[in-house]
């Protein structure tokens, strides 16, 4: 059977060298990259300062609206920023932590980097409900909707959970919040370029992810959609220049905000990381999310499979509609599984209770599966054999 998909192939050129199944983590590098930095450097070699008004500037907001495209977020509210970490700062700072409603739910299988930050922001007022997932894999839906409160500031979530692959709830998790007056923080790292996300259907209030996961667009860049309505009223504390109405008048005193995605922008961007997000992004958009997603649950499927036929853990959802792009898969002595498969060129990793992360994109052929499990299989016997 032939997969169309495996023409993209030739794009990216880490996959004529490795066994590449780690789109979870980053992704490989589209060759167009080559050209956007050289083209980059073309830019301030030859523009010097000009550069700013003749592209430079704007830079953010374009590609906010090119990732918004796959989002399906209107034109203009969609910023972008260097991490999640700092799209959740700046939401934070919209926030009041001083009255009665300081209550911030979430679940355990959050990404640390986004609990650390909430942690740290107790000592404004919040307080932090962490919900527990029971068996490592799911969220606990019910439990975590009955945290969400009237108490209930920010529910800062993963789309799909970075150890398992768990796409959690979004629509239940927005019309709980909604209900009771809280807002949502939806994480689309793991879910933006593999699965489906709709902003306008959901509803949600802010949604934010990076780019060099499944959207091939390298590190430095990351996207925060804030729902238009709130985009017009609400006041980051932590702003800049970039957020006011005339930035290069440089008035004196407070700032006067302007409209998104500037509104929720800060200092100068980060142009190199912006253009080398590019190529990635167009070609995601180019073959289609549905396309890429269709594969996925076949490919990931696939990877179950295998890993039952030889008995070993898995550690994400074998509910296809319940699974992002990734199987993580607990085989014996996995941690150093990991690190022989790297030294064979196949490109994986490992987390603390989940095991082996196999990550394959529209990119993978079938055969690489095979390969990679065939390898594990492989190493696996000669441990047993050099132990005995
Ligand atoms: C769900 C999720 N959120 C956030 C991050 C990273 O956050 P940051 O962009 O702040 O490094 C990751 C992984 O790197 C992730 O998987």
């Amino acid at each position: 059977m032939s997969d169309p998909l495996l023409r993209y192939r030739s794009e990216f050129p880490i996959l004529e060298r490795t066994n590449y199944l780690i789109s979870n983590s980053l992704g490989a590098m589209p060759r167009g990259v080559y050209d956007a930095m050289k083209g980059y450097a073309e830019t301030w070699a030859t523009r010097g300062v000009r550069a700013w008004e003749e592209g430079w500037w704007m830079l953010g907001a374009e590609v906010g609206d090119e990732l918004g495209a796959l989002l399906n977020a209107p034109k203009g509210s969609v910023s972008t920023h260097q991490n999640v970490t700092t799209c959740q700062a700046v939401v934070a700072s919209c926030l009041d932590f001083s009255g009665k409603r300081n209550k911030v739910v979430y679940t355990d299988m959050n990404f640390p980097s986004v609990m650390y930050f909430w942690e740290a922001q107790r000592p404004y007022g919040a307080r932090v409900h962490m919900v527990k997932t029971d068996d490592g894999i799911t969220v606990p839906t019910e439990r975590l909707l009955d945290a969400i409160d009237e108490h209930t500031l920010v529910v800062p979530i993963s789309h799909v959970i970075f150890r398992s692959a768990f796409i959690q709830d979004a629509k239940a998790i927005v019309d709980k919040a909604h209900k009771v007056g809280a807002y949502v923080i939806l994480d689309t790292f793991q879910s933006l370029g593999t699965i489906p996300v709709d902003v306008r259907q959901l509803n949600v209030d802010f949604a934010c992810g990076g780019v060099l996961k499944w959207l091939c667009g390298g590190p430095g860049v990351a996207y925060l959609y804030v729902r238009p309505d709130l985009g017009a009223k609400l006041e980051p504390k932590f702003t800049g220049w970039s957020a006011h109405q005339q930035p290069f008048n440089f008035e004196i005193g407070p700032t006067k905000y302007t409209d998104p995605p500037f509104r929720f922008m800060n200092g100068t961007p980060h142009i190199p990381s912006l253009e080398a997000a590019r190529p990635g992004i167009k070609i995601i958009r180019e073959v289609g999310v549905d396309k890429i997603r269709e594969k996925s649950k076949r490919q990931t499927s696939k990877l179950i499979a295998l890993a039952d036929q030889h008995g070993w853990r898995v550690n994400t959802p074998r509910d296809p509609e319940k699974r992002g792009g990734t199987v993580s898969i607990d085989m014996p002595d996995s941690h150093d599984i990991c690190r022989e498969l790297l030294k064979r060129e196949i490109l994986i990793d490992w987390r603390p209770q989940a095991g082996v992360r196999f990550s394959p994109h529209f990119y993978t052929k079938d055969e690489e599966l095979d390969a990679a499990i065939a390898a594990v299989e492989e190493i696996l016997r000669e441990r047993t054999v050099t132990t005995r």
